[in-house]
């Protein structure tokens, strides 16, 4: 969608940065094709594994893909990718092709990324990408559906404290839980009055069941994790939280979950940062410094090249370039008019996966 601005940006830009292009090759295969299908795996992959909060992605559909080849053989990917929001909290183990889609009538997270890639011999990896989420809300209006309430909602607050202490009272981990993440607040009309639904994330501390006095949460690396999803009507409160067990031998399995640096919680526990998420829902990264990518930022020709991502609304922000020619030549060529012949079937977008 906004995959042509971006680049026409990024042409201009580099063109008055004295680039001389050269002309690659730029094909344009099927969104369904096993190259997009592949794409669009490792942006998945990557972009979840960017997340430091929140709920995991899917891929719904893909919606354009362009590969150009450098001189080299260097294929680079520019694709458009729109994901959705998965039931899974990206600290729960379960693989992203087994966790069910958040549906529309709990307010659907989508995210609308624009994603390159380089495939240099045969290996893909994500050099750039920037996502912009929204919610998605069902087509007709629909009275008894919940809707999500600020994070600062005081009665859901309550629920969330006093589902996790019925928790802790009586769980059989043997252990206190403290609260690492909301993910979700929500509230529904139902016939009993209002009912509040909270999803939030705990964290294994040093106490057990039996102690009480300071519990303070273990470190990422050495606590269990899990789920809660409780719900309130009234005085009436249900709590159902699932925990993670620990991968068997920590000492040479990767935790699924990010460093602990970079993990933070919304509302309380470790890393809380209040100026975080104060009152939205989590939204995905909007742009990953490429920087952190390594392959467009080893030239020592690298610029500082202010990118407008979404006019009018987002700000300007800066990005990394390089090596400046090779890329200004396959940006100017991404927006040249092909003359290949138009198939019957249409290119793209590809086949929605979800809704
Ligand atoms: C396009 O790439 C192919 C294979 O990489 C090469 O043989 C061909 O000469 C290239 N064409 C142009 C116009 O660069
Ligand atoms: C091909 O060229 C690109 C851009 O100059 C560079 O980033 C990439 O590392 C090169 N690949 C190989 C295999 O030399
Ligand atoms: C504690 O949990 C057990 C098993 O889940 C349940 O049967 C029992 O009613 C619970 N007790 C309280 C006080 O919630
Ligand atoms: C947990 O750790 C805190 C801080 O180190 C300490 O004050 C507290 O006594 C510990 N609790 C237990 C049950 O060990
Ligand atoms: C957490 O554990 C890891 C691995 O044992 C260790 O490197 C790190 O320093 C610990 N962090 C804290 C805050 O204790
Ligand atoms: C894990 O590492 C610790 C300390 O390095 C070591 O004592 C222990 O034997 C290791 N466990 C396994 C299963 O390798």
């Amino acid at each position: 969608m906004k995959l042509q601005t971006t680049l026409a940006v990024l042409g201009l830009l580099l063109v008055g940065s004295q680039a001389h292009p050269v002309l690659p090759n730029v094909t344009e295969p099927l969104c369904d094709s096993l190259e997009a299908q592949a794409g669009a795996q490792v942006s998945l992959d990557f972009i979840n594994g960017q997340l430091n909060h929140g709920y995991k992605y899917a891929l719904n559909q893909i919606e354009d893909i362009k590969i150009s080849t450098l001189a080299n053989g260097t294929e680079i990917y520019l694709m458009e990718l729109e994901f959705l929001e998965t039931k899974c909290h990206i600290l729960d183990p379960t693989p992203v092709a087994l966790c069910p889609i958040r549906p529309k009538q709990e307010t659907a997270v989508e995210a609308d990324c624009d994603v390159a890639l380089s495939n240099s011999a045969g290996v893909l990896s994500v050099v750039a990408f920037k996502c912009k989420t929204e919610t998605e809300t069902p087509d007709l209006p629909c009275a008894g559906c919940p809707y999500l309430i600020p994070f600062n909602d005081i009665g859901a607050t309550q629920l969330v404290k006093d589902s996790l202490d019925i928790f802790n009272a009586n769980n059989t981990h043997n252990a206190v839980f403290s609260l690492l993440e909301v993910g979700r607040l929500s509230s529904q009309i139902v016939s009993g009055g209002p009912k509040l639904i909270a999803e939030y994330v705990v964290i294994e501390t040093n106490c057990t069941t039996v102690d009480d006095g300071i519990c303070v949460p273990l470190n990422h690396t050495v606590a269990r994790h899990g789920v809660c999803l409780s719900t309130g009507i009234d005085l009436a409160k249900t709590v159902d939280c699932t925990i993670f067990d620990l991968p068997a031998d920590l000492n040479d399995t990767v935790l699924p979950a990010p460093p602990a640096v970079l993990l933070h919680a919304h509302t309380a526990g470790p890393g809380y940062t209040p100026t975080i998420h104060a009152l939205k829902h989590h939204k995905l990264t909007p742009l990953h410094d490429p920087s952190a990518s390594g392959l467009l930022s080893e030239s020592a020709e690298s610029v500082e090249v202010p990118v407008v991502l979404d006019p009018p609304a987002a700000p300007i922000v800066k990005r990394e370039i390089g090596p400046v020619e090779e890329v200004a030549a396959i940006l100017l060529l991404a927006e040249a008019p092909l003359t290949v012949a138009k198939p019957l079937v249409p290119r793209c977008p590809g086949k929605v996966l979800h809704f």
